[in-house]
């Protein structure tokens, strides 16, 4: 069980997505960057054996704004494991990144206490595809339907007005999920990447498009970042009849619209 010895001014967000390749690193990598060049402190967490987070923190200059790196999936046998874990007192912002290939129960232990659930999606039939599994899990598994204003679904490498796209649009708008914003394939992206920095601290006349897009995000994090966890956001067992009709109601409309797309 990962529990994240956190403290109560930590705000966590978590990006996951089982599906490989959707874009969890990169909006991982680029929200550390993007609340480090605000001086905000920041800890990027890499859950992932492939550790493209914490590669993208050792391309990282020492004189950039430092964002601590906690290495989740390294098991360093000469240190326990909640002192690996360990969120220092001064780090106010989380950025959880997580592996492909979640199995749905662990799925739990990612959201627990999370302020923010983001869900990078291609638009890609395949990627849709996935993500009606990955929604249909969270719903069930782990009981996101009781706090669904903290999941927003990040629409990435978007070409606009492609059929894939509207179709994904169409999926979340039918299930309440916000469509926090879209990011443009952009090799901005990669660049970043290849010096450890964001988007946010490249030149801003060469990101303009990409900071625009971010906006929405920025706005969207904010608000649920300042809204205090309850009961519910740490998973306690209460209200937990109501959950199972609310997960009801949500499966109900997410194989309805399994079945219209099937008819397209
Ligand atoms: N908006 C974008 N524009 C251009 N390239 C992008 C964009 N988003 C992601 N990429 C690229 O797509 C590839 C996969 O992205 P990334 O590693 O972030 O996905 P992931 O979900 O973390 O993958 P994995 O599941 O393997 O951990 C990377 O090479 C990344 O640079
Ligand atoms: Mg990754």
């Amino acid at each position: 069980m990962l529990n994240v010895p956190g403290h109560p001014d930590l705000k966590k967000i978590v990006i996951l997505n089982p599906k490989g390749g959707s874009g969890k690193s990169t909006l991982a990598t680029n929200l550390a960057g993007m609340l480090a060049s605000r001086k905000q402190p920041v800890a990027l967490m890499d859950c992932d054996t492939q550790g493209s987070s914490l590669r993208w923190l050792r391309k990282r200059e020492a004189e950039r704004p430092e964002v601590h790196g906690i290495a989740a999936c390294e098991h360093d046998t000469t240190l326990t494991r909640s002192y690996q874990l360990r969120v220092p007192a001064e780090i106010r912002y989380l950025v959880v990144d997580t592996p492909a290939a979640l199995p749905v129960h662990e799925l739990v232990q990612f959201t627990r206490g999370a302020h923010a659930i983001l869900v990078p999606v291609l638009p890609s039939d395949i990627d849709i595809h996935a993500a009606t599994d990955l929604v249909s899990g969270l719903l069930l598994v782990a009981k996101v339907s009781r706090r669904m204003g903290r999941l927003g679904v990040v629409a990435n490498r978007v070409r606009e007005n492609t059929v894939s796209y509207r179709r994904l649009k169409r999926f979340l708008d039918r299930l309440s999920i916000a469509t926090v914003c879209q990011l443009r394939d952009s090799q901005n992206y990669l660049h970043a990447a290849e010096q450890g920095i964001g988007v946010h601290e490249m030149q801003p006349s060469r990101v303009a498009k990409d900071l625009d897009q971010w906006g929405p995000l920025i706005d969207w994090l904010a608000l649920r970042l300042e809204t205090p966890l309850t009961a519910r956001d740490l998973l306690k067992p209460e209200g937990e009849r109501k959950s199972q009709a609310d997960n009801v109601h949500y499966l109900a409309d997410l194989l309805a619209d399994r079945a219209a797309r099937a008819g397209d």
